[in-house]
């Protein structure tokens, strides 16, 4: 038990995915896993531990925002021994030819800072996805016939960005799409040496002002657990 999850010791997973709704995660653990049990619901971020195909999965609420995440990561990296942490969530696009519904695979998450900053001070340090998780979810995005990109994106602080001027110059240097999250824990995977992958879907499109319609919310988000849970089994080198 930690001050923010109750889990008893040894009933959080090695790998864990990472929705940012403690909701998807209970949808996402009765649907994908079997014999789920919830482990934690201290402030009503549910995280429930069960297996997939043999395998052992936490599916932990991380909360909205790099502060609410690093909480929960910093607690399933050191108190239970995390090794693998999959944020699962949604992204706005921030390139043309880029549409509602593709998945991207954050390469790197850039940010203007992170609760990081203040251990590197005037390092710009470039946090970046495990390259094996990275390939392997390409290899089953592609299998189930997704299109997927794989590149930087943008870690914000806020979701009502009032800097036009900074996403132009984003969109100008090749961030694919921006979230809120991915930055701190590629920062975190860094410096425990743990594996730290975020799989995103587009949710809504920064330039064409498209947004996911809410009845296709479920089967997108269902692609993403799908994808998470075969690159964290896969056995593959990439
Ligand atoms: N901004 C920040 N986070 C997001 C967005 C966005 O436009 N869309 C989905 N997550």
């Amino acid at each position: 038990m930690t001050i923010h999850i109750g889990a008893a010791a040894g009933e959080i997973a090695e790998t864990v995915l990472m929705p940012g709704d403690p909701y998807r995660a209970k949808w996402a653990a009765e649907t994908f896993l079997t014999d789920a049990k919830l482990v934690n619901e201290v402030r009503g971020m549910l995280g429930f531990t069960g297996t997939w195909q043999g395998h052992r999965v936490t599916i932990q609420g991380s909360g909205m925002g790099m502060p609410s995440l690093s909480i929960y990561a910093n607690e399933l990296i050191r108190d239970y021994g995390a090794k693998t942490l999959i944020r699962v969530g949604s992204c706005g696009a921030m390139q043309e030819g880029m549409a509602i519904r593709d998945v991207v695979l954050a390469m790197s998450a850039s940010s203007i800072a992170t609760p990081s900053s203040g251990i590197f001070r005037e390092f710009n340090f470039a946090p970046p996805a495990d390259f094996g998780l990275l390939t392997a979810a390409h290899r089953a995005a592609r299998a189930k016939g997704i299109a997927t990109h794989v590149g930087t994106i943008y870690s914000s602080d806020v979701f009502y960005d009032e800097r036009p001027d900074l996403n132009e110059q984003m969109t100008r240097h090749g961030v694919l799409a921006v979230e809120m999250e991915a930055a701190e824990l590629y920062n975190l995977a860094a410096r425990h040496k743990v594996r730290a992958l975020a799989v995103l879907t587009v949710s809504d499109h920064l330039i064409t002002h498209e947004a996911l319609p809410s009845d296709q919310r479920e089967k997108s988000f269902g692609d993403m657990i799908e994808i998470a849970l075969a690159a964290a089994f896969d056995g593959g080198e990439g």
